[in-house]
C-alpha cells in the first residue's frame, strides 16, 4: 500500500519510521512518502495560511498550496489515490474504517493546522475523478493541534491490519473492535508470567489447559469489561 502524507512539520510524522509500522515500511508492504507543504507555496514567505472569509479568530489555509501539492503527487499514474482530511468535525475514524481503508492500494492524507483547510478542497477532490472519493474523519471528540497525530494514529491502525505486518497474523481478527468478531466486544484482560505478582494471582483457568473453558471465560470477561467500560459511553 502507498501512503503520502503532506503537512507543514512533515518531522512530526517521524515516528512512522520505527517500531512495527516502521518495519513495514523498511519491508516494502508500505511505501511511505512524507511531503512538506511549504515546497507548494509561490511567494518568499512560503505562506500557507490566510485570514477567514466572513471574520473570526484564527487562520486558515489557503487551498492553492494544497491544490498543487495533491496534484504533484497523485501525478500521471492511473491509480486512482483516496484523500484523506483529519479534522475534528469529520466522520468518526472507527475499526470498520480501518479495515476498509487496508484495501485500498493508496491513501494520501493532507494535515491541516490552524482552523483547517478551505473548505473548497475536500469539495474540488471529491468532484475529480482522478481521486478515489475523500474522507474527511474525526479519531476522537477532542481537537488537536493540527491533523499529523491523527493522521499517525490511522495510519498505523490501517498499516497493522495489512498482511505480514503483525507478527502473530491472529492478533488483528482477535483485537477489540474487529469486525469479524462478535461486533462490539472489548477484549478481556491479559496475563503472563510470574503466576503469582505480589500477591496477585493469575485466574486459574488459565492454567487448566482446558482451551474450551478458556475460551468461555474469556468471552465472559470480554462481556463484562464491554458493559463495564462501555456503558455510559457508548
Ligand atoms: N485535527 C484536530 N483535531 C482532530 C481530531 N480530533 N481528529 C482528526 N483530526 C483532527
Amino acid at each position: 500500500m502507498r501512503i503520502d502524507i503532506v503537512s507543514i512539520f512533515p518531522d512530526y510524522l517521524g515516528p512512522l519510521r520505527l517500531s512495527l509500522i516502521g518495519k513495514a515500511v523498511d519491508s516494502g508492504t508500505i511505501e511511505l512518502h512524507i511531503h512538506d507543504l511549504r515546497d507548494w507555496t509561490a511567494d518568499r514567505h512560503r505562506t500557507v495560511d490566510d485570514t477567514p472569509y466572513g471574520g473570526g479568530p484564527g487562520m486558515v489555509m489557503s487551498p492553492e498550496p494544497w491544490g498543487r501539492a495533491l496534484d504533484d503527487i497523485r501525478g500521471t499514474t492511473d491509480l486512482k489515490p483516496k484523500l484523506v482530511i483529519p479534522t475534528p468535525s469529520g466522520a468518526r475514524f472507527v475499526q470498520s474504517t480501518a479495515q476498509q481503508w487496508s484495501a485500498h492500494p493508496w491513501l494520501v492524507f493532507a494535515c491541516g493546522r490552524y482552523e483547517g483547510i478551505d473548505a473548497r478542497l475536500a469539495q474540488f477532490y471529491h468532484a475529480d475523478q482522478h481521486w478515489d472519493g475523500v474522507a474527511e474523519v474525526s479519531i476522537g471528540d477532542y481537537v488537536l493541534a493540527g491533523g499529523e497525530v491523527a493522521a499517525m494514529v490511522m495510519v498505523e491502525a490501517v498499516g497493522r491490519l495489512l498482511p505480514g505486518v503483525l507478527g502473530n497474523e491472529v492478533s488483528a481478527a482477535d483485537d477489540s473492535f474487529s469486525i469479524d468478531d462478535s461486533g462490539e466486544l472489548v477484549e478481556g484482560p491479559v496475563f503472563t508470567r510470574p503466576q503469582i505478582w505480589r500477591g496477585l494471582e493469575v485466574p486459574e483457568v488459565l492454567l487448566s489447559g482446558h482451551h474450551a473453558h478458556i475460551v468461555q471465560w474469556r468471552a465472559a470477561q470480554a462481556q463484562d469489561r464491554t458493559e463495564q467500560m462501555r456503558s455510559v459511553d457508548r
